[in-house]
């Protein structure tokens, strides 16, 4: 299904930036962001026909402050995290049992204030307990779940292939 003329998506983590384009020719409004610098300058080269329905900044993710002073808030009707939140230093603290900072939201609370009315977070996910021991690093386990969905009004959830990739699909 096409979005909305000037639905606005922002892809958290782009990568290469394969992601970010594909929401771009769906016809959203893409801003897509990574800490890397090697990555936002891949995806930017890669994808510069696509501008300015693509557009591809340097943002850590993880760092509240920067989030709160260069994404807007409520702006997007749509967050994507593809192959990322088990790499978010967010994910590690509530697997080792770190409680959250007092009045700084953890990257999945950042996410629910980036939404408009009716937006969704797409995360594309691992399962820890489908992966060899060596890679479970890459993955989420069920507590992880439990936490990152706790909050959300809708969830719907997808498995995308006999691996254990799950999609969830996650509503404010
Ligand atoms: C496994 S790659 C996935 C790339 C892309 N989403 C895809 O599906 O092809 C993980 C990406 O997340 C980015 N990343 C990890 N932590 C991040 C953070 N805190 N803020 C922004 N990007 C981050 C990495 O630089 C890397 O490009």
């Amino acid at each position: 299904m096409r979005p909305r003329v000037g639905a606005r998506a922002l892809d958290i983590g782009c990568g290469l930036g394969a992601y970010a384009a594909a929401l771009a020719g769906l016809g959203y409004d893409t801003l897509a962001v990574d800490w890397a610098d090697a990555a936002v300058s891949a995806a930017r080269d890669r994808y510069a026909d696509v501008e300015p329905r693509l557009r591809v900044r340097r943002l850590d993710f993880e760092d509240a402050d920067e989030v709160a002073a260069r994404l807007p808030r409520a702006g997007f009707d749509l967050v994507t995290m593809r192959l990322v939140l088990a790499f978010m230093a967010d994910k590690r603290a509530v697997a080792m049992g770190v409680p959250p900072a007092r009045a700084k939201p953890r990257a999945w609370g950042r996410v629910r204030g980036l939404l408009a009315p009716g937006g969704a977070w797409v995360v594309t996910t691992p399962l820890v307990e489908r992966l060899p021991q060596e890679r479970q690093y890459i993955g989420v386990t069920a507590e992880d779940v439990a936490v990152v969905t706790e909050g959300w009004g809708r969830g719907e959830w997808y498995d995308l292939d006999a691996g254990g990739v799950r999609c969830f699909v996650l509503r404010v």
